[in-house]
């Protein structure tokens, strides 16, 4: 990886304080139960991204389908001070990988067009095909891009 030393750990509970606190700009603040509900049901697939004196360098939250099959991106956020330096593409690498161990087969997520370049680098492409028109229409309306990424391919790509 490019730029600083970067260690990716997983999210606990106590990590949810943090959650609550910190400047999510330019995201929008989440309620403070989504923050709880993905500390506390989906540290699995939630990481923390720290420098070497465990200051946080950025935060990825993401939560797995019911079945099993797939992975919703809720957040992906890199503190001003440490973009560009590869610490937003070594949290999602890991998450892909993190992914494929446990047998997800989709990463998926809604996002704008500013960050469609930064994902398609790290092997993502606009893609609702999954979701029922409707949903799909809505997505594009309301949410921006839908982006997803097909797990099983992640082996080649890597
Ligand atoms: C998007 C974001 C997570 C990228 O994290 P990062 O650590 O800065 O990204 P990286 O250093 O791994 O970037 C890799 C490459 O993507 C590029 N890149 C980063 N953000 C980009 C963007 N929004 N659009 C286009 N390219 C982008 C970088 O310039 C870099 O390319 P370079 O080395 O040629 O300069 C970070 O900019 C961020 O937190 N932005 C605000 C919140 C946000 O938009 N989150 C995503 C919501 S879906």
């Amino acid at each position: 990886m490019k730029g600083a030393y970067v260690k990716i750990r997983n999210c606990t509970q106590k990590d949810f304080f943090k959650l609550q606190e910190m400047d999510w700009a330019p995201l929008p603040k989440e309620r403070d139960t989504i923050y709880l509900i993905l500390t506390i049901e989906h540290a699995a697939l939630s990481f923390v991204a720290e420098d070497r004196e465990g200051s946080w360098q950025g935060v990825l939250l993401a939560s797995r389908s019911t079945d099993g099959s797939s992975c919703f991106l809720n957040h992906l956020l890199v503190m001003s001070s440490s973009r560009s330096k590869g610490v937003g593409s070594a949290l999602v690498e890991h998450l892909k990988v993190r992914c494929a161990e446990i047998g997800i087969r989709r990463i998926w997520f809604f996002t704008n067009q500013n960050n469609r370049a930064f994902y398609q680098r790290l092997g993502f492409e606009e893609d609702s095909s999954f979701l029922d028109e409707p949903l799909a229409e809505y997505a594009r309306l309301h949410k921006g891009l839908v982006m997803a990424i097909h797990v099983q391919s992640i082996g080649t790509s890597r």
